[in-house]
Order: C-alpha cells, then structure tokens, then sequence
C-alpha cells in the first residue's frame, strides 16, 4: 500500500528534524530546510525540496514545485521551518523583522494556499502549524516573533472554518496549530542562562521538553485517532500558562 505523504518544513534540525524521525515509518516524507547542505540526517526514502522563505521568490519557486510534484498525492503539511531574532522592538532592525514575518508567517500562509487547493479537491487533508506558547502570552523582547506565533493559531482557526464553508457534502480536512513551551533545540540554546533559571521555575514540570514529545503530539494529530479534533491550538509546554 502507498505511504501517505507528508510535507515537514524546517526538518533539518530540532523539532523538524525529530518529526521526521518520527513520522518516516509510517509516512513517505518531503523533508524542507533552507538548503539541502543544512541536513546532517535524512530518513531514508525521504524526498528533499528547499527554499530560502526569507526570500519571496524562493517561496513562489517552492509552492509551485510542491504543487506540480506532490499535488496529486499531498496527505498532510507540518509548518514547522521559524527563526527569532530576540530584542527590544526599539533596537530590531527591520531585516529581522522582515525575516520573521516571511520566514514564520509568509511562508506557512503560502504553503497552506497551496495544501488547501489540494486537500479541497481530495477532500481530506491535514495542515499543523507550529506556533508557540508566547503567540497565547506574548514575551518581552519577543514582539515580532510572538506576532507571527499568534499569527498561526489565527490562521490554523480560521482554515479549519473556511474548510467547511467551502464545503457542501463532507470533508476531512483538519487544520491545528500547536503551541510549544521551551523545547531543548538550537533555538533554545541561545537563550541566556538567567533567563533559562528564571523559566525552569515558572514551567510546573520544572524541565524543558524534548522534540520528542513535541513529534508524538505530530504523530497523533496526523493519524485517525484524532479525526474528531479540528481548529484548535494544542499546548506542549509542561503545564506553563
Ligand atoms: N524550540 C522551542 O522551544 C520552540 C518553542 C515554541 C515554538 N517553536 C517553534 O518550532 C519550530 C521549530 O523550532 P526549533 O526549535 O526546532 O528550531 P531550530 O532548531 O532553530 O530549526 C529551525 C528550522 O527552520 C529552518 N529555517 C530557518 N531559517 C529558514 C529560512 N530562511 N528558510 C527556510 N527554513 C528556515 C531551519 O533550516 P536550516 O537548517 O536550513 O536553517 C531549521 O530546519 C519553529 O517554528 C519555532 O518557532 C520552538
């Protein structure tokens, strides 16, 4: 029997990465990063399709590769590719800011465009969103990056609704976004140590997740244990609100 194919952005490293691993048992994955030099692992049978999504043209380039190449046969996309650039509003330059808008926001808007073609006239499919738990609460020198988070969930609500006003009979498309709390990657490694103490003791679980606690929660959002489950945010953050 043919794998369900599934699209994971950003899986070169962290929670893409682990995702991939993950999923590539049951799944037959299309794994992005910005380049294919940023992967130091690919799971076997994976296919690669990069694209810098700071840059507009590159974007384009890929939705109309993913189209032509997979449109026939999508099941599911993970948004997960994002980037922060922590610092007051004040003092961000306005590259950062252009970089997380396209990169965070841009990018999974256009992939979606993209999916939801697909999954409209198949009538099933499944999009998660990466957002994050600062999207719900915000965070100081966070401001854009948190825009972009809440961003998602946003998106994520408002497809799953458009979904079923668009359609007449039934359908089976799902549409999330979750929301990690502080997960131990790259992106969380910059994060200076007072401000690491300082979390640790506001999280009840009193430790950072791992990604794979994060993929689990993929792996059950993409299977039919959770085909009831629609337009919402999950939170994987260790009980801190
Ligand atoms: N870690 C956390 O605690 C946490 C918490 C909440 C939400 N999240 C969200 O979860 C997602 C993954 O986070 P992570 O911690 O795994 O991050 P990470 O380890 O820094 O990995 C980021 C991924 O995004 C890709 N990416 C970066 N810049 C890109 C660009 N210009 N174009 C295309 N892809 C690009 C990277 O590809 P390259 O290798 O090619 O750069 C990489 O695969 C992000 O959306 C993040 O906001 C993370």
């Amino acid at each position: 029997m043919n794998k369900k194919k599934v699209l994971i952005t950003g899986a070169s490293r962290g929670l893409g990465l682990a995702i991939s691993k993950k999923l590539s048992a049951e799944y037959s994955l299309i794994l992005h990063a910005s380049s294919p030099e940023s992967f130091t692992h690919i799971e076997p049978g994976s296919q690669l399709l990069c694209a810098d999504f700071a840059d507009p043209e590159q974007l384009t380039a890929f939705c109309k590769q993913l189209k032509k190449e997979h449109g026939d046969s999508l099941y599911a996309v993970v948004n997960n590719a994002g980037v922060t650039f922590d610092k007051s509003l004040i003092y961000q330059p306005e590259d950062d800011i252009d970089k997380m808008l396209n990169i965070n926001l841009k990018a999974p808007i256009m992939i979606c465009k993209t999916a939801m073609k697909i999954f409209n006239l198949n009538k099933t499919g499944v999009i998660i969103n990466m957002s994050s738990i600062v999207g719900e609460t915000g965070n100081a020198f966070q401001a854009v990056y948190a825009a972009t988070k809440a961003g998602l969930a946003a998106l994520s609500r408002s497809l799953a609704q458009e979904a079923a006003a668009t359609s007449d009979e039934g359908h089976s498309i799902r549409v999330f976004s979750v929301s990690p709390g502080f997960i131990e990657t790259d992106m969380t490694q910059s994060i200076p140590e007072q401000f690491k103490e300082k979390y640790l003791k506001m999280i009840p679980a009193k430790r950072f997740g791992s990604t794979d606690e994060v993929a689990g929660i993929i792996e059950f959002l993409l299977s039919d244990k959770a085909s009831y489950i629609n337009g919402t945010n999950i939170h994987v953050n260790g009980g801190l609100l």
